[in-house]
């Protein structure tokens, strides 16, 4: 059942290509063009949609984080992320004009259902994205994008999480190209770019050893920090949720530019800070923030998109990912903050697949 692996989550950690190659190849076209006409997604969905609001809980919620970069950078539309136990409760204010997106693995998670629900009452256009066939969530949508990731029975959530990220960005691509902000001629070589992820997924997944090395000195800690900027703070609160979910350790995810606002003053000599720095148009300011926690003895474990790092001193760990052009770097940094969490859980001897107090599917408020 586990295929040769030791737990769940390990096996699904490694599954992540298959589950892509599932997601995304069957949407694409001749001329390498986004095509969601076979999952009944209309072509001019965004007719007259002024507003997206994505809503989700935990990790599927830190996936829409990503999606909403990538919505504003190519459609020009606002979006918002909601988390669905809060949304809820809100009195939102939506209309015919607005599509909301809800996100789930399980398609059965209650606040996010009940979200969805009120999106139906207030006549907002429904999309979701789920994993599971045939679940509440993806009955009541008006649409659904399936993410093919297979039957994920680890509490944490690994591969439907970066098959969510594709679904989104297929939805981006795909709409962006209908509204004609991206050409087609553009628009195939994001989607050529998104092909690539597969084989930069399999060439991270062999950064292991490295993950495990740096394990052996999270695994007594007590707090540490994730930080980054744009869509690598929006990585930073996946990694976060990751790690302590299932290491118990505690953790927070910080927008580098707001530690000298407050956290830094929680930076000590061999405080363990997981710095991510791979979107090019924030890599200098990322590096001022490193210097920063550097400066007060921060131990950092740096994870840029490529080799390229002007100062080795800057870092104790360097996880250089295959490089990706575009803001595609999500992807394979995922892989290493999966890979950080679930050695550092082995390290403390914990049951990786089911930590405590948590359940798979949370079908209660
Ligand atoms: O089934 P869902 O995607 O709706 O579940 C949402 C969250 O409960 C889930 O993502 C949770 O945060 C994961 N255990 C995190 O790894």
């Amino acid at each position: 059942m586990k295929g040769g692996y030791p737990n769940y989550m390990l096996k699904e950690i490694h599954e992540q290509p298959e589950a892509l190659r599932s997601t995304i190849i069957p949407r694409v076209r001749e001329g390498n063009l986004p095509d969601l006409s076979k999952d009944g997604i209309p072509h001019n969905i965004l007719d007259n949609v002024n507003r997206i609001i994505i809503t989700a809980c935990g990790t599927a919620m830190h996936a829409g984080l990503i999606g909403r970069v990538m919505f504003e950078r190519l459609l020009r539309i606002p979006v918002t992320v909601e988390i669905a136990s809060e949304f809820r409760y809100q009195n939102p204010i939506m209309d015919k004009n607005t599509l909301v997106i809800t996100i789930s693995q399980s398609g059965e998670t209650a606040d996010t259902l009940a979200a969805l629900r009120l999106a139906k009452a207030g006549n907002a256009k429904t999309l979701s994205i789920v994993n599971v066939k045939g679940s509440s969530i993806a009955r009541e949508s008006d649409y659904v994008l399936y993410t093919h990731a297979g039957p994920e029975i680890a509490v944490a959530s690994t591969k439907a999480y970066t098959c969510q990220l594709s679904c989104l960005y297929l939805l981006a691509f795909a709409f962006a190209l209908e509204k004609g902000r991206l050409s087609e001629e553009d628009c195939s070589k994001e989607m050529e770019n998104l092909l690539q992820i597969i084989p930069a997924i399999e060439k991270t997944l062999t950064f292991h050893s490295l993950a495990e090395d740096i394990s052996r000195n999270l695994k007594d800690c007590e707090d540490l920090f994730f930080i980054g900027r744009g869509l690598d703070y929006a990585l930073s609160c996946e990694g976060s949720i990751k790690l302590k979910e299932i290491s118990y350790i505690h953790s927070e995810a910080y927008a580098a530019g707001e530690l000298k606002h407050g956290t830094l003053s929680l930076v000590t000599e061999g405080t363990p800070v997981i710095a991510l720095a791979t979107q090019a148009n924030v890599y200098s300011k990322m590096i001022s923030n490193i210097r920063e926690v550097r400066a007060r003895g921060a131990m950092v474990i740096l994870i840029t998109n490529g080799s390229d790092l002007i100062d080795s001193s800057i870092c104790d760990y360097h996880f250089a990912l295959p490089y990706l052009a575009g803001d595609f770097a999500p992807f394979t940094a995922a892989i290493v903050l999966q890979m950080l969490a679930y050695y550092t859980s082995v390290g403390r001897g914990l049951d990786v697949d089911q930590p405590r107090n948590l359940a798979k599917s949370v079908t209660v408020e």
